[in-house]
């Protein structure tokens, strides 16, 4: 999201605008926390996690009563255009302050769950990736060791994005998303083929789903079907943190710029998104309302390959 920050807040400043940016979301945009910007408040962030200007989830900003305050502290800053950050909570917020307010704003999708329609990829999706990869690399070194079964627990609360291209990179036996797909029985019957052919070690990928946890429910049901012993690791937050990969610094980038070229043509209320490595834009209205697909037809590949 640093990355993203910073290329809007310079681009917006190279075509001759001021620049405020609020602090901690839209509760900073009810609270009044709102403060302006030169290019050098944007130096050395690019390599950072998380964002410098905090974030958070407003309960405040979903009813019109916390808008319309919001609204009249972006008058008081006198605020003509706003760039968003975020995924289909914060797009749903943007959509209606446009509506209510005509307040013109442009979203860029920051998310790791990459559960936003319009794009190919949102900011943090590939750095949550390789980070929740590069522990499967280590656990393995447990497993095979071991001869162990693990349950890896990813993040994507709604979405199995991650678990999906977690454990087709990660060489996993099977992946749980969400979405479903995968029974307890699909991922015993995968370990028995493994051990018939003489593998003694596997890793099954698990999207947390509505709570953190489910790993543990599912190491619960293995046992109970096949008496295999499954350990269980939860990755949980330390995917959303750490530096950024290039590809989301480059993501975030030219979409951060596109955000404010948007808004300087004109238009608003839409969402820059990337597609086919091309800036798309979308209406923000779609974006929350039209559901992503996974690719499930990775869940057969990755079986066939892990055979
Ligand atoms: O929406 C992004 C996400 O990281 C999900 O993958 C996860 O379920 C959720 O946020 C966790 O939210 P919180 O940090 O508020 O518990």
């Amino acid at each position: 999201m640093n990355a993203g920050l910073r290329a809007a807040v310079r681009m917006a400043i190279y075509e001759g605008y001021e620049v405020c940016v609020i602090g901690s979301g839209y509760n900073g945009m009810i609270s009044g926390d709102i403060y302006p910007v030169v290019r050098g408040s944007m130096a050395n962030i690019i390599q950072r996690g998380g964002t410098i200007i905090k974030t958070g989830r407003s309960q405040e900003f979903m009813k019109p009563e916390g808008r319309s305050k919001a609204y009249q502290n972006l008058q008081k800053y006198q605020v003509d255009a706003l760039v968003c950050i975020g995924g289909d909570g914060s797009f749903r917020g943007a959509h209606a302050l446009w509506q209510e307010h005509a307040v013109p704003i442009v979203g860029i999708p920051g998310t790791i769950d990459n559960d936003v329609h319009g794009t190919d990829f949102t900011i943090g999706f590939d750095t949550a990736v390789n980070t929740a990869l590069e522990a499967i690399d280590r656990i393995r070194d447990t497993a095979a060791s071991h001869d162990r079964l693990f349950i890896v627990e990813v993040m994507g609360r709604n979405a199995g994005f991650i678990a999906l291209d977690v454990g087709l990179a990660g060489g996993a036996e099977a992946v749980f998303i969400p979405e479903g797909g995968t029974t307890v029985d699909d991922a015993v019957e995968q370990i028995k083929r493994g051990i018939a052919r003489g593998k003694m070690s596997s890793i099954l990928v698990t999207g947390e789903g509505k709570k953190p946890g489910r790993a543990y429910d599912l190491a619960d049901s293995i046992r109970k079907k096949s008496g295999f012993d499954a350990k269980v690791c939860v990755l949980g937050h330390v995917q959303r943190g750490g530096s950024p990969s290039a590809s989301d610094r480059i993501l975030a980038s030219r979409l951060g710029a596109a955000a404010v070229t948007s808004l300087k043509s004109g238009t608003c209320d839409v969402m820059c998104g990337i597609i086919n490595s091309k800036v798309v834009q979308t209406p923000l209205e779609e974006t929350f309302s039209i559901r992503r697909p996974v690719p499930t037809e990775l869940l057969e590949l990755l079986s066939i390959l892990a055979q």
